[in-house]
């Protein structure tokens, strides 16, 4: 297997591109795809001030890593949500990512600001805990980006992310959320602009990015993600 650039001893192979690449030439290539992406849906302007979600996970990791080597001003955003067993080991690696590269991280803990976590707070809004998690990360991306008067928030959302939403919707005949399914959400209201940069690359591709860069990840799925919808149609399209 040889790199399609310089056609040295490959390490990955995308069959969407018919293409291999070497550790050298594969992070060339996701850089390339998220400029692309950025600059086909005009998601951000170079004097942009970005506010970047990160969960700690490898999409986030990822793309708060790819807009600072293309040059953006990027903050992370980093919301405890008090999920045990797993949201101070995703705390730890957002930190460690921050510290290392010297870029500014913004905490918020759901308990010590709103004083509920997910599990406590999902029960008593008889929400499912990603439906109420959903909510409660979106109100802090939001109110963060308005405070901090950040031009864009981005999120880590990758191309089996949107496919398996897609999918959903479609499934559900959810025209409303069709609509609304998009790469760019334009600011309006007092909300910021919502960007997804990693909607060209697939899951598979943003870990081995974080892989062959060095990127230290949470590679553990949230535990009360387990069972949603979202991961079986996600898992549904994988088959
Ligand atoms: P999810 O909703 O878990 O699929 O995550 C989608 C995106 O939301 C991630 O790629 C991150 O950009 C962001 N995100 C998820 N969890 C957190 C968190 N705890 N803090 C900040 N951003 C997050
Ligand atoms: Fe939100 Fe798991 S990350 S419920
Ligand atoms: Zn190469």
């Amino acid at each position: 297997m040889k790199c399609r650039v310089c056609r040295g001893p490959a390490v990955i192979d995308l069959r969407r591109h018919n293409a291999n690449f070497c550790p050298e030439h594969f992070v060339k290539f996701c850089r390339d795809q998220t400029a692309k992406a950025i600059g086909d849906h005009d998601m951000l302007q170079r004097d942009d001030r970005v506010l970047v979600a990160v969960s700690g996970g490898k999409d986030s990791l990822a793309v708060w890593d790819i807009l600072t080597t293309l040059g953006y001003v990027a903050d992370g955003l980093y919301v405890g949500l008090g999920i045990a067993g797993y949201s101070d080991a995703s705390a730890d690696a957002a930190r460690a990512f921050a510290t290392t590269r010297n870029l500014k991280l913004i905490e918020v803990d759901l308990v010590d600001t709103y004083g509920y976590d997910i599990p406590t707070g999902s029960k008593a809004a008889k929400r499912a805990p990603c439906s109420a998690c959903g909510m409660s990360k979106r109100h802090v991306f939001d109110e963060q980006a308005r405070v901090g008067g950040y031009d864009a928030l981005v999120t880590g959302h990758n191309l089996d992310d949107e496919a398996a939403v897609l999918f959903g919707n479609v499934l559900r005949w959810q025209t409303p959320y069709l609509g609304r399914q998009r790469p760019v959400l334009h600011a309006g209201d007092g909300f910021p602009r919502k960007v997804k940069p990693l909607i060209r690359l697939g899951e598979r591709e943003t870990a081995a990015y974080c892989v062959v860069s060095g990127i230290d990840y949470l590679v553990d799925e949230c535990p009360m993600a387990e069972g949603n919808r979202h991961l079986a149609y996600k898992e549904a399209l994988t088959d």
